[in-house]
């Protein structure tokens, strides 16, 4: 498990990859935990493995810790590393508390890929912790200057440090310039008479992505049984399904916590009745499906991997039924064809058009790793 030297910590990725790949801290954590002030009542954004709040909670348990972050991975990470160095665990928040987090005077945000989320982070902070003094840190090459110009343009006090060991940090006061109308929470799209919304951060949340309008077109019209859109988003491969086949059982699970809320938040307004789980891949249910329905993955915040999508291969392949049927669709480039037909007998594909391969499997082989 490698060590962070500039924190004394042991810390690994979860879930795990090569350490060529990538390292569960990286200097904006440490730009980050330099300025903080560890007598506050602080709150995390963002905190990818651990990294922050391990590197807080190392500096003395005393003060008042909570964090939030939208990954169920990330989640696990932070118990992981926190107790692998014997730390305890902070509070963490479900998107719900977060809303109505109060006493917060320091903010720790890991900037974030996906900048809507940003946007609707920093008006939490400026509607709950107005005086709060928020630290925002990323990497240099991931903060494009329009992005620096909007917080400097927004915030009544803004600095910003040079470029340390390629990271950057800003800082924050006064956000009120921050704050958003409610009318801008949900945005969408209509699909199949649906109309699909979703909160800030989650995938193509008002546009049919292209490879899952590839899918659709490939779902099967005699699709029964119990199915699963793993990897949901939205919901939008579920909300279809149990749309056109209601007497289909339907569970939609995802990582993300704000994908999740997204799905149940369309379930209500379209009157329509699916289980929706967040969790890695399957891992919180040990349910059996007639039919798993994939778009996966391939990029864990700005680094790209197939890790995701191999983990999410290997569970569909323990969670078919005997006759269940696999479909995924992917770009082309990727080289999910080998992965899949290790650890599946009957492995077809569909369609490949110049972009998106769609891939049938069957039969999971039973040695299964
Ligand atoms: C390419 S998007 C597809 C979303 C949706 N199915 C669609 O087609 O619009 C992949 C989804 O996988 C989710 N995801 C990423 N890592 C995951 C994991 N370990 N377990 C479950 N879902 C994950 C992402 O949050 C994202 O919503």
């Amino acid at each position: 498990m490698p060590l962070w030297p500039a924190r004394q910590l042991h810390l690994e990725c979860y879930p795990p990859v090569p350490e060529h790949m990538s390292l569960p801290w990286n200097s904006a954590d440490e730009l980050l935990l330099d300025a903080a002030d560890t007598a506050q009542p602080t709150l995390i954004l963002n905190d990818r493995h651990g990294a922050l709040c391990c590197g807080l909670q190392a500096g003395g348990p005393e003060r008042q810790l909570r964090v939030w972050t939208d990954s169920f991975c990330a989640r696990e990470a932070i118990r992981l590393n926190s107790s692998t160095n014997g730390l305890p665990l902070p509070e963490m928040l479900s998107l719900e508390q977060l809303e109505s987090v109060s006493g917060v005077r320091q903010v720790l945000i890991q900037i974030p890929k996906n900048h809507d989320l940003l946007a609707f982070q920093l008006s939490i902070i400026a509607r709950q912790c107005p005086e709060a003094t928020v630290h925002l840190a990323g990497m240099a090459r991931h903060l494009p200057v329009a992005l620096l110009n909007r917080l400097e343009s927004l915030a009544d006090s803004y600095s910003q440090s040079r470029v340390i060991r390629k990271a950057r940090m800003i800082t924050l006061q006064g956000l009120s310039g921050f704050l958003q109308p409610d009318d801008q929470l949900w945005q969408g799209y209509s699909q199949d008479d649906m109309r699909i919304n979703a909160l800030p951060g989650v995938f193509c949340r008002d546009r049919l992505d292209p490879g899952t309008r590839v899918l659709l077109n490939h779902l099967p019209a005699d699709i029964r049984g119990k199915v699963c859109d793993l990897g949901c988003g939205n919901g939008v491969l579920a909300l279809s399904i149990k749309h056109q086949h209601p007497q289909t059982g339907v569970l939609a699970c995802d990582d993300s916590e704000l994908a999740v809320s997204s799905v149940q938040h369309n379930v209500q307004t379209l009157d329509l009745n699916l289980e929706v789980l967040h969790s890695n891949a399957l891992s919180e249910t040990d349910a059996h499906f007639d039919w798993i329905l994939c778009n996966p993955p391939f990029h864990d915040g700005h680094t790209q991997q197939t890790e995701i999508a191999e983990t999410m291969f290997r569970d569909a392949a323990r969670h078919l039924t005997t006759d269940g049927q696999f479909l995924i669709v992917a770009n082309r480039h990727l080289p999910y064809l080998p992965v899949l037909r290790r650890l599946y007998a009957d492995v077809r594909v569909i369609s490949a058009d110049r972009r998106f391969s769609v891939y049938h499997c069957r039969s999971p082989k039973k040695a299964r790793s």
